[in-house]
């Protein structure tokens, strides 16, 4: 264990790290692993293991204990993220959206009947949270959405079409951006707190898909929903600062969960460059297989030092105010380039076994790609990179 003093006051990493870490390493090896072939196959929402990372604390890592979280930081969340990944990405996915994507944004911007109510019950794994800013025709261009929400009396009327919903097929409550000012662009959007039980809430398509397949995908519809004021979060016009704040601490997330992908495609490889023969040799005794080997490693260990680089971040803007944008878009653009690398090199080196659907690599491939695309593609993670380096829009 590392106890190095690297930020004032703070040590690198501590026991209570490491507990997280074992703990999570073993609930993901010995109860997510063995079903994770099968919840790909089947496409089943895994509501079981997902309700007892509840109880274990995971599925609100960083929130405070009297809002039913483990009171925790953000590197005890990424590391612990990154061994449900290892095992299955379709867990990391609905652990993730909970804990960055809805538990951060209440935690930040909520009032305390907005924490009472949402934060608790999602924070504890009680019920599933969900996230929804994406529309058919609004994805990468976030500010350019087309649902309204109109004050009528105490109630917000919502009505429009969101897509890209994770956990949406299952979700208890969705943190949901819509416009209320559209002649004010990204300046008129509004976040509101909407219940699936209420009228006007329905789920539509759900999203067949290449990877995390576990992790149920669909549309929402909203038809004049009516939202009280008091579940609105934030100011009107508020919306997309808070979308983006939230964002930056779900790319931290994201870029665990590559992580922890690309750790599984890594260790199934090199059991296999010393098991696997070909012309008299264990293939990792050729350069051609040994190089891809190390590689992978040096890959991932970079990946790792962007991400607890901005876990670290993330913990001093606590204090500080100060934005970790630069840092989250920087873990996650690398990380996941990487994973995405790591597992093609992984299916290479296990040659048609790792074609096969009898060993887990292929699936770390499919579920690798998705971490390219959501929450800002790598496209946007470079546009944010370069537009926080050089001013330039
Ligand atoms: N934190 C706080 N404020 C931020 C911010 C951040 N990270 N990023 C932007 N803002 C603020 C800006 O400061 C600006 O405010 P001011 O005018 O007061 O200065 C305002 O927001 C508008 O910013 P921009 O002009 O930069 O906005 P833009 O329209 O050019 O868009 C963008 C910027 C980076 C491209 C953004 O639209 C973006 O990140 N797009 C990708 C969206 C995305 O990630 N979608 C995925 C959704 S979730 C998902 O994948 C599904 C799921 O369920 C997991």
């Amino acid at each position: 264990m590392v106890t190095q003093e690297i930020a004032p006051g703070y040590t690198f990493l501590t026991e209570e790290h490491e507990m997280i870490r074992q703990a999570a390493r073993d609930f993901a090896q010995k109860e997510i692993a063995p079903i994770a072939a099968e919840h790909d196959e089947s496409g089943e929402f895994p509501l079981e293991t997902i309700k007892r990372m509840g109880q274990m604390g995971f599925m609100g890592v960083e929130m405070p204990e009297e809002y039913g979280g483990a009171g925790m930081d953000t590197l005890a969340y990424v590391l612990a993220l990154e061994e449900i990944c290892k095992a299955d990405a379709s867990h990391g996915t609905i652990m993730s959206v909970n804990n960055s994507l809805f538990c951060h944004g209440i935690e930040k911007y909520g009032t305390e009947a907005q924490k009472e109510k949402y934060l608790k019950a999602i924070a504890s794994g009680e019920k599933i949270g969900a996230y929804s800013l994406t529309e058919p025709m609004s994805g990468s261009d976030a500010g350019t959405m087309r649902s309204r929400a109109v004050l009528d009396g105490g109630h917000y009327v919502i009505n429009g079409l969101k897509s890209w919903v994770t956990s949406g097929p299952v979700a208890d409550y969705i943190l949901v951006f819509v416009m209320t000012e559209p002649e004010d662009g990204s300046k008129g959007i509004t976040a509101f707190l909407t219940d699936a039980d209420q009228p006007g809430f329905v789920r539509g398509k759900k999203e067949p898909k290449l990877g995390i397949r576990a992790s149920a995908t669909s549309e929402i519809v909203y038809e004049d929903y009516r939202c009280p004021v008091e579940n609105r979060l934030g100011e009107e016009g508020e919306g997309f600062k808070i979308a983006m704040t939230v964002l930056d601490a779900g790319r931290i997330g994201i870029a665990s969960q590559a992580l922890g992908i690309a750790e599984a495609g890594y260790e199934a490889s090199v059991q296999y460059v010393k098991e696997r023969e070909a012309f008299g040799k264990q293939i990792g005794q050729f350069q051609g297989i040994a190089f891809k080997i190390a590689d992978m490693k040096t890959r991932i260990e970079a990946a790792r030092g962007l991400i607890y680089n901005a876990a670290l971040a993330k913990i001093r803007s606590k204090e500080t105010g100060e934005r970790y944008t630069l840092e989250a878009s920087m873990a996650k653009l690398f990380a996941s380039e990487m994973a995405m690398w790591v597992t093609h090199q992984a299916v290479q080196i296990h040659g048609g076994m790792g074609y096969s659907k009898e060993l887990p690599v292929e699936r770390y491939f499919r579920d690798a790609k998705i971490t390219e695309i959501y929450e800002g593609t790598s496209e946007i993670q470079r546009m944010v990179i370069a537009r926080m380096e050089t001013g330039l829009r």
